[in-house]
């Protein structure tokens, strides 16, 4: 194993607080590769006063010195990605070749496949999946298709592009016609100069990545893999159908990074100190009562990339076994703790029993019908949002910490109790030097 390297994943169902931790880690990192997923993700980090929310681009942008990198396994927006290097540019953030790299091999999301991901929604009506309508998943299933499919490396070549732009939708405008009754015209000229135009500005940052991170890695550097959602919207190990479309727990970093598997170090899990889902789905422990409207205000709980409210619950500590077994997670990282600040007591899932017997194996794609099992721990009443040592937290904060780390079987690294870098408690963190 090269210990240097870091992995950071989500533990839950994707806004675990992943931004604000490849943030701190980012700080002592010699590199950043996003793996999976693409423009659905959404990672805020707060420097000072100013917040900075980021979905392309990974989060080590902010710290100096830190090569980022848009890995192959990622479904890559450009159209966004622009708009956000020029965003932060235009706030004095400096992106330029030497720290923002793109691989060539990561596929590229048309504005066919954002349009395929609407329709496809509204064609499947109650049964939606209730995704971001970002395109990933149409994006995605041409890259499993492969003759429909663009890559990062096509936006350099602009003749070849432009016939490939041509045929392809063309094919894309004869299918939505058949299978949603789309009245509309893809508006090939228009894509193709936009699509040159960006290719122009975007050549300085593709390269091939996966060697830049493997050479960082046998020269015994750092190299941080930053997760976008959370495990259980993995399309293997998730709750299938209700998934995203991407290899998102630790086992998608070597394929979706070009590395080798004994190459992403020490796995961090990131995890809500409760449960949040945002779209359709499966959620055992969801509060749909006043406890669950508490958290959603007290944290904030609206998602970053489509605004939606997300659904709240209490922490289910069998998703979070499982995930965390799944990606060989070595610390947690509980976030948000302060959020549950106030609430007289708390709960646990800490069991699922289906028709009166408790369930031996987690298995993700039948929770529908799981009756959860629940231990409940005394609340605290102290705000926490300015406590700076673990010692200081209330007893029951600690206790509810505690119980956390023994029912998951992980020890716990971090505790977070506010969005600020500052508002960070290490105190049990295996990874040297990380936080100086
Ligand atoms: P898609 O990734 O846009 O196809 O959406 C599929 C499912 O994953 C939907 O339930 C989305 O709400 C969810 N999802 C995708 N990305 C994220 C994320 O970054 N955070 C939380 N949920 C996400």
């Amino acid at each position: 194993m090269n210990s240097n390297n870091v992995t950071v994943v989500g533990l839950q169902w994707g806004d675990e607080g992943k931004g604000k931790i490849v943030d701190a880690l980012a700080a002592n990192s010699d590199m950043v590769s996003r793996y999976c997923g693409g423009a659905n993700a959404g990672h805020t980090v707060k420097v000072g006063d100013e917040k900075y929310a980021v979905h392309l681009v990974p989060c080590g942008i902010l710290h100096e010195g830190v090569m980022n990198c848009v890995g192959n396994g990622m479904a890559f927006d450009p159209v966004t990605a622009l708009g956000e290097v020029e965003h932060l540019q235009g706030r004095g953030v400096h992106v330029g070749p030497d720290n923002f790299s793109i691989s060539e091999a990561a596929q590229v999301v048309m504005p066919w496949h954002k349009l395929q991901d609407t329709l496809n929604e509204e064609s499947l009506g109650k049964a939606k999946i209730g995704t971001t309508a970002r395109g990933i998943g149409p994006c995605y299933c041409d890259k499993a298709n492969r003759s429909t499919a663009i890559r990062v490396a096509d936006l350099l070549d602009a003749d070849g592009l432009t016939e490939k732009i041509a045929r392809v939708a063309g094919i894309k405008q004869v299918t939505f016609e058949a299978l949603y009754n789309y009245k509309g015209e893809i508006d090939v000229e228009g894509i193709t100069a936009e699509f040159i135009e960006i290719g122009k500005k975007l050549a300085p940052h593709i390269r091939n990545t996966g060697a830049l991170l493997r050479r960082a890695t046998a020269e015994g550097k750092r190299v941080l893999f930053e997760g976008g959602q959370g495990t259980m919207l993995d399309i293997d190990h998730g709750t299938y159908p209700f998934v995203t479309s991407s290899s998102v727990s630790a086992c998608g970093v070597p394929a979706g990074a070009g590395v080798a598997p004994k190459s992403i170090g020490t796995v961090v899990g990131i995890m809500k100190a409760y449960t949040t889902r945002v779209g359709a789905g499966p959620f055992p422990t969801e509060l749909d009562n006043e406890i669950g409207d508490a958290i959603r205000k007290a944290g904030n709980e609206f998602g970053t990339t489509t605004g939606r409210p997300r659904r709240c619950g209490w922490f289910d500590a069998m998703v979070v076994k499982y995930t965390a077994d799944l990606s060989g997670v070595d610390e947690l990282a509980v976030m948000l703790l302060d959020v549950l600040s106030g609430l007289d007591e708390l709960k646990i899932c800490v069991g699922y029993k289906v028709d009166g017997v408790l369930q031996e194996d987690f298995d993700p794609a039948n929770l529908a019908d799981v009756e959860c099992v629940y231990e409940t721990l005394p609340g605290w009443s102290e705000d926490i949002t300015g406590v700076t040592s673990y010692d200081d937290l209330p007893a029951n904060a600690k206790a509810y910490v505690t119980r956390v780390s023994e029912v998951v079987g992980r020890k716990v690294g971090i505790v977070s109790i506010g969005p600020d870098r500052k508002q960070t408690l290490v105190y049990n963190t295996g990874i040297e030097g990380i936080f100086g």
